[in-house]
């Protein structure tokens, strides 16, 4: 795909991977109108990239905020490429997770990310060339500890992307998922990276994802996961899962560790007054 010549719509764009997208892709070449919730982190991606970057605030939980969304994408004159990278993550044991919290999460990294590329379809099937990209993550091939709704948002999404790119084969719209492994972002929390410090899991900088992102979509890739050896993990958890579940069962200890929230302060100093 020839990024010069792109609209592109990106999603999570005031976040740690989207600002270097951001970056990316103007130094592509391309016109980029970035979303997000927050108005101040957009207002300075538009000054930074003046010109090129146009912003939109909106929390795509909202049907109100999506539609506004597709508004802006028919003033865009040739709109052809959606970046889905807008996402959260709650780390936590299972049971101890908020109903509220696992629909926001459902909600936000998969139901919203569908409807707005359903929205969002007409407009990129009218181009000559266009594309759809699902940011996904490692987590949707590597079902892990601690992890286990953003798991199966990922999953989701990256079942979504597979079977949208074969219903959109005789077309002229591309469907690429990328998954990234561990990057150093706001998303991950302290605990998040003091485990993976403890565990040795590798973490990528925003830069380097966003840089491949970019190569992925000059060389019209289709599915993409970054990293050596998450490349491999996923493979071997396809084929021969047992082996990850025995490696993940001697880390568990620590992942609980780390995903069981420390006792109040507050809560040990009453234990100790009595
Ligand atoms: N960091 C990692 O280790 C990692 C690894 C693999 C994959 N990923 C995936 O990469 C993508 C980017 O993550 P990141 O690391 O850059 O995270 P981040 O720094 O926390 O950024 C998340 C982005 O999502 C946006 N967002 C969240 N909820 C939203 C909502 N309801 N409506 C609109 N925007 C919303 C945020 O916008 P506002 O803050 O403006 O609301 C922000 O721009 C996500 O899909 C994530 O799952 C991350």
């Amino acid at each position: 795909m020839q990024l010069s010549a792109s609209r592109v719509i990106l999603t999570g764009a005031t976040g740690g991977m989207g600002q270097a997208m951001v970056a990316e892709l103007c130094a592509a070449g391309a016109q980029v109108l970035v979303v997000g919730r927050q108005d101040k982190a957009l207002q300075a991606l538009v000054a930074r990239f003046d010109g090129q970057v146009s912003c939109l605030q909106a929390d795509l939980r909202n049907a109100a905020d999506r539609a506004r969304v597709v508004q802006e994408a028919q003033l865009m004159d040739g709109f052809n490429l959606l970046i889905n990278a807008a996402g959260i993550n709650h780390f936590g044991l299972f049971e101890a997770m908020q109903d509220s919290a696992i629909e926001d999460l459902i909600q936000t990294n998969l139901i919203a990310t569908l409807q707005l590329t359903r929205a969002l379809l007409p407009l990129l099937r009218a181009q000559p060339q266009s594309g759809v990209v699902n940011i996904g993550s490692t987590f949707g091939s590597i079902g892990y500890p601690g992890f286990s709704v953003y798991c199966a948002s990922k999953f989701a999404l990256r079942g979504f992307s597979e079977a949208l790119r074969r219903e959109l084969a005789d077309t002229r719209v591309g469907v690429l998922y990328m998954s990234p492994r561990a990057t150093r972002t706001d998303m991950n929390s302290a605990a998040v990276e003091a485990m993976n410090a403890e565990l040795q899991v590798n973490m990528d900088s925003p830069e380097l994802v966003a840089a491949q992102l970019v190569k992925a979509l000059e060389t019209d890739l289709r599915e993409v996961h970054l990293g050596f050896p998450e490349r491999l993990l996923v493979r071997l958890n396809g084929l021969l899962p047992r082996l990850i579940d025995k490696a993940l069962r001697r880390q568990l200890p620590t992942i609980q560790h780390y995903a069981t929230p420390a006792i109040p302060a507050s809560t040990l100093s009453t234990a100790k007054d009595h």
